[in-house]
């Protein structure tokens, strides 16, 4: 069986604004194994955050080809995909994209509720996640009543309790402390035992060491990178 679970075929990506055309990625061909936590750099707006939702199918590419444990993702049909979203991909977003009317816990739990377990089951699955990011003292509070940094590692938790087997993090810790960044990221590097994928956008190029390798988004090109 092939390790590599993400490859990507000649892969471009535009979006057109007011009429003006833009490349964002153009022409990427890539193959990515499992077991790995993989840093994406490159400048704002040079296309991290597309090039992860084009992963985790909430955008699909201009041109090129996914392919997810052997299968292209633009080519197979919606119950597949949303079978994939819900057992096989987390994304944490830049925006953290918390539920506002639910509790860090109901936040946490959304992921195995969808999946049909039981809630309260869920609920203690839920409580154990919230205490692997420093939240033990947070469980029934609003999104609005967290900050900034703790509304992120709600939304790390939740991705984290879902147990899938490629993780795609926005800039997880773009909000964190350094010492939350450092536990955030040493949760990821751990993982890797568990044979995920791991890739995390960041412009923290001191965590970006950590990771197994780098990948640097530039005018529309991936290449390796060294930090
Ligand atoms: N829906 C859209 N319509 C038009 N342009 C878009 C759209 N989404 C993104 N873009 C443009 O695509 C480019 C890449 O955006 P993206 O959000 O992927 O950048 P990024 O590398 O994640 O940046 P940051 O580090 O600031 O998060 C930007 O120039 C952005 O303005
Ligand atoms: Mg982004």
């Amino acid at each position: 069986m092939t390790k590599k679970i993400i490859e990507i075929k000649n892969l471009s990506k535009n979006f057109v604004n007011n009429g003006s055309k833009i490349t964002v990625l153009r022409n990427i061909n890539l193959k990515i194994e499992t077991g790995k936590v993989i840093a994406i750099l490159g400048p704002s707006g040079s296309g991290k955050s597309t090039f992860l939702h084009l992963i985790s199918l909430l955008d699909a590419p201009t041109n090129g080809k996914i392919f997810i444990f052997g299968k292209s993702i633009t080519d197979i049909n919606d119950e597949e995909k949303n079978k994939l979203i819900r057992e096989d991909i987390s994304i944490i977003f830049q925006n953290n994209n918390l539920l506002s009317d639910f509790t860090a816990l109901e936040n946490v739990a959304m992921p195995l509720i969808i999946r049909d377990e039981k809630y309260k089951k869920s609920i203690l699955i839920a409580e154990k996640f919230l205490k692997k990011v420093n939240l033990g003292h947070r469980l029934n509070h609003f999104p609005s009543d967290l900050s900034g940094g703790e509304q992120q590692r709600v939304a790390i938790a939740r991705a984290l309790i879902a147990e899938t087997k490629i993780i795609l993090a926005d800039e997880p810790t773009g909000n964190l402390d350094n010492k939350n960044a450092k536990d955030i990221f040493s949760y990821f590097l751990k993982l890797r035992e568990k044979n995920k994928i791991i890739l995390i956008a960041t412009h923290n190029r001191e965590l970006a060491k950590k990771a197994d390798y780098a990948l640097s988004i530039s005018d529309g090109d991936i290449k390796r990178a060294n930090v």
